[in-house]
């Protein structure tokens, strides 16, 4: 598999190469050819100008066709031997060879002639190619008309070109040869770059190999953190970072959870174990530790209920019931279960400015249990004699809810986490409250999931030793729980738990 990317790489490599070389090697060489060619072409066609030039001067001169020819016989054999030693010069008027001159690398006129023969040419200058006993030659063929003789002559020039063809057959072979020798050290090359750069992947993927659910503070290391792989490794580092915080929350949820789930259970064991052992009971003691059984059973329920919907809010199948209703009839509501409470404990609850209307869109019954959990700790947390008050406004989004008590306010230090699962800032309290049906710790995470369904959020707006204020914002546009059921986007205030 990795070799084959490998692999994949070269080729790909190799075939763009390859492409690029053959490409540019066939047009340098069809140009070199080209170029070659026209500078023969050229030669051939000055032989043939000169040539037309001496013809026209020469019977100008001599006033005569049969002098001029005889001047121009003599001119091409001294001016022609110098300047154009290579190819045949010949002058014919209608089927006469009028004058030749020789080359060094031309076919004679007489075998020219013979090829030529019956061939109309047009005026000005032509060009061909024949081949004669294995040799091939170019031809320029000069149709010129001799005003001062009224003749109509053909200069013919032609010369070999075999210095042409092995020129290009030596540049031939060096591109033969050395194209093969590319492209061989271009794979090879190729292959150990891609190797080499394929390194950092490997090591990252025996790193992760190795990566398990007891070891994921383990990271990748990064050479280059602007690179590709580094930025990959990155990536991975970060996924490993968040499932490391998932799975540590999980393992404190299930720590706190047994936690919780023993105390009540070990309460009530002891009670009954107690019960049991030892001299017989009296009917009142017998009751006594019913009611004790009782007490941490509720707990237990009260406890399994709120895991429960934590869960499920969890995995977005918390099934929801959405109406319109009246926020201030669930505050009226929950203030006079807070009353009942607070009778209990000699704490007044009361609504702090007369209610506004307001309507509102949502789950009717999370949000009368997002009142209950906060009055319930107002109440809770409040010294006997001392005040809790609700109130609810409208703000520009929506609603606003607040709930203030005079209690015991919460320490700073304990103020950043009381929103997380389990978490309860002075646990002797609690515990001790436990008894009398109280929870785990989970009344505010529910609180705040139970917000968040509704696009809204819960903080805890103040708190000393002279109380506490909690404040719930719940905009009437766009809330997710109607927009969307039950299901919210994954994030951190589902999850969170005790850090
Ligand atoms: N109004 C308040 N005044 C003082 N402390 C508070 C108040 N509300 C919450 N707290 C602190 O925050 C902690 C977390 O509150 P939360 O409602 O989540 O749990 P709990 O009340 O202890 O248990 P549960 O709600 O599950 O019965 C509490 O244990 C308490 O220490
Ligand atoms: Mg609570």
């Amino acid at each position: 598999m990795r070799s084959t990317l490998r692999i994949r790489l070269t080729l790909w490599y190799l075939g763009v190469l390859a492409t690029v070389i053959v490409a540019f090697s066939a047009g340098f060489y069809a140009l070199l050819s080209k170029n070659f060619r026209t500078n023969l072409d050229s030669g051939l066609r000055s032989a043939a100008e000169v040539t037309a030039l001496a013809l026209n001067h020469e019977t100008e001169e001599h006033l005569g066709k049969l002098e001029g020819e005889e001047s121009v016989r003599l001119v091409l054999n001294t001016m022609h031997q110098t300047s154009f030693p290579r190819p045949d010069i010949a002058v014919w008027y209608g089927g006469t060879l009028v004058a030749e001159k020789p080359g060094l690398a031309g076919l004679p006129a007489a075998v020219v002639a013979s090829r030529i023969r019956g061939i109309q040419y047009p005026g000005g200058y032509n060009y061909s190619t024949l081949e004669e006993r294995g040799t091939r030659y170019r031809l320029v063929v000069a149709n010129i008309w001799v005003p001062s003789s009224k003749a109509q002559y053909l200069v013919v020039a032609n010369e070999s070109m075999t210095p042409l063809e092995s020129e290009m057959g030596a540049v031939g072979e060096i591109l033969l040869g050395t194209v093969p020798v590319c492209l061989i050290l271009a794979a090879v090359g190729g292959y150990f770059l891609a190797r080499k750069s394929l390194t950092p992947v490997l090591a990252m993927a025996q790193k992760a190999d190795h990566i398990t659910s007891r070891d994921l503070d383990e990271r990748i290391p990064v050479e280059q953190h602007h690179d590709e792989f580094g930025l990959l490794a990155d990536s991975f580092n970060r996924v490993l970072d968040r499932l490391q915080d998932t799975f540590r929350q999980q393992r404190q949820f299930m720590a706190d959870a047994s936690h919780e789930l023993r105390t009540p259970m070990s309460v009530a064991l002891t009670a009954t174990q107690v019960s049991l052992e030892g001299r017989p009971h009296s009917r009142e003691e017998l009751i006594e530790t019913l009611e004790v059984v009782q007490s941490q059973m509720l707990r237990l329920r009260r406890i399994v209920e709120d895991m429960f919907m934590l869960a499920q809010a969890d995995s977005g199948v918390f099934g929801t019931t959405v109406t319109t209703f009246y926020l201030d009839e669930i505050v009226q509501e929950s203030i006079r279960a807070g009353r009942v409470l607070g009778a209990a404990r000699g704490v007044e609850v009361r609504v702090g400015e007369s209610l506004p209307e307001a309507e509102f869109t949502g789950d009717e019954g999370l949000l009368r249990q997002l009142l209950l959990i906060l009055v319930d700790n107002a109440v809770k947390y409040t010294p006997s004699g001392e005040l809790v008050e609700v109130w609810l406004s409208s703000t520009s989004t929506g609603y606003r809810l607040r709930v203030a008590d005079s209690g015991t306010g919460v320490a700073p230090a304990d103020q950043p986490y009381i929103f997380d699962r389990f978490y309860r800032a002075d646990k002797g309290r609690s515990r001790r409250q436990s008894a009398a049906g109280g929870g785990a710790g989970l009344g505010l995470a529910i609180a705040r999931w139970i917000t968040q369904l509704h696009g809204g959020s819960v903080w805890l707006e103040h708190s000393d030793s002279r109380g506490s204020v909690f404040c719930v914002d719940l905009p009437v546009e766009k809330s997710p729980v109607v927009a969307e059921g039950a299901k919210v986007a994954e994030s951190g205030g589902l999850a969170g738990s005790r850090s």
